[in-house]
């Protein structure tokens, strides 16, 4: 009788549908279940799977509030693709043995480029040209049609200086001839030239005085509880009415509802967001609004990114089944 031992691969809940190639080299390596109606799993689900499963793919749709991790749970790690994990109780998730990875590093210029887009998109108004065009309105060229603003020259303030903000920073001062000036609780200090931000960049002393002196915002910060509506209705009025903000970080640092009255008043000329406070919900007025341009959190939405973070992601998973380090680990 041959003495072969079965044995187990660990078991991986993976919650959305990702590229072919990703699910493929999952599947080869663990008994892995994968979701394929695509839709985010339910609180109970989701409990269900914590109490069953050891590896947890999750994405930034899955709510893992701390009511999800009482009473038993197997799951010891949670590889979250994408980079922010503000939708995970991670208190919780310590305290329930569950280490949390993330995806830095891969996504950085895709989300950059997104940043980049908007601010063009709102100061050109690219996104009302299209619609413009499409209604079958367009009457033909004349002088004084869809003017926008220029970028070049003008001064982009960016919150949070970690790679995507200094990758912006980088693609805005060559693409756009923009000034960057930069705000971050603490200095990145980076001595690779490749991922600083431009030389030429200035830090400057708080959030107020960088909205006081920038025609473009861009919010490149984590949302943590001290983000949160960092962008309210008074940063708003500092902001000022030839001002423009960018958001491709994470909704709930601006108060939505703020930022509708002012697009709506003219306190600030207008908005470029990919990411909203209550997602996939977006304030329905800010919908009708022509000086919005509104974009469905796709930051890292190219085949090459979404299936680098896969694989990064999977590289976690490795790592713990090896008893290794998490590369990726997120700390507490
Ligand atoms: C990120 O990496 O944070 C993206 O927004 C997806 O979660």
């Amino acid at each position: 009788m041959s003495a072969e031992r079965h044995v187990e691969r660990p078991t991986v809940v993976v919650t959305r549908k990702l590229p072919a190639t990703v699910e493929e080299a999952i599947a080869s390596r663990y008994d892995a279940r994968f979701n394929r109606t695509d839709v985010p799993l339910t609180p109970e689900q989701m409990q269900q799977v914590l109490r069953t499963t050891d590896i947890v793919l999750c994405t930034v749709t899955d709510k893992l509030r701390a009511e999800l991790f009482e009473g038993v749970v197997k799951t010891r790690l949670l590889a979250n693709f994408g980079v922010g994990v503000n939708h995970i109780d991670r208190d919780a998730a310590r305290r329930a043995g569950a280490q949390i990875s993330n995806t830095p590093d891969v996504l950085t210029d895709d989300t950059a480029d997104i940043a980049l887009a908007l601010i063009l998109m709102t100061m050109r108004r690219l996104g009302e040209g299209e619609r413009h065009l499409r209604s079958g309105a367009w009457s033909g060229w004349r002088p004084t049609h869809l003017m926008g603003h220029s970028p070049h020259g003008k001064t982009l303030g960016i919150i949070g200086y970690g790679r995507i903000g200094r990758a912006l920073a980088r693609q805005a001062t060559l693409a756009l001839g923009m000034h960057v000036i930069w705000y971050s609780p603490r200095d990145p200090r980076v001595d690779d030239a490749t991922t600083a931000g431009p030389a030429n960049a200035e830090r400057v002393e708080s959030v107020d005085a960088l909205l006081a002196r920038a025609d473009v915002v861009s919010l490149h910060c984590p949302a943590t509880p001290e983000t949160r509506h960092l962008i309210d209705a008074r940063r708003l009025a500092i902001m000022g009415s030839t001002s423009f903000l960018i958001n491709t970080a994470r909704g709930d640092i601006v108060d939505e509802y703020a930022l509708t009255n002012a697009v709506r008043d003219g306190v600030i000329a207008g908005a470029g967001l990919d990411v909203y406070e209550w997602e996939p919900t977006v304030v329905a007025e800010l919908r009708d609004m022509e000086k919005v341009v509104l974009l469905p959190h796709m930051g890292s939405g190219t085949i090459e990114t979404r299936t680098a973070m896969g694989m990064r992601a999977l590289a976690n998973m490795d790592a713990l089944v090896a008893g290794q380090p998490l590369p990726d680990l997120v700390a507490f």
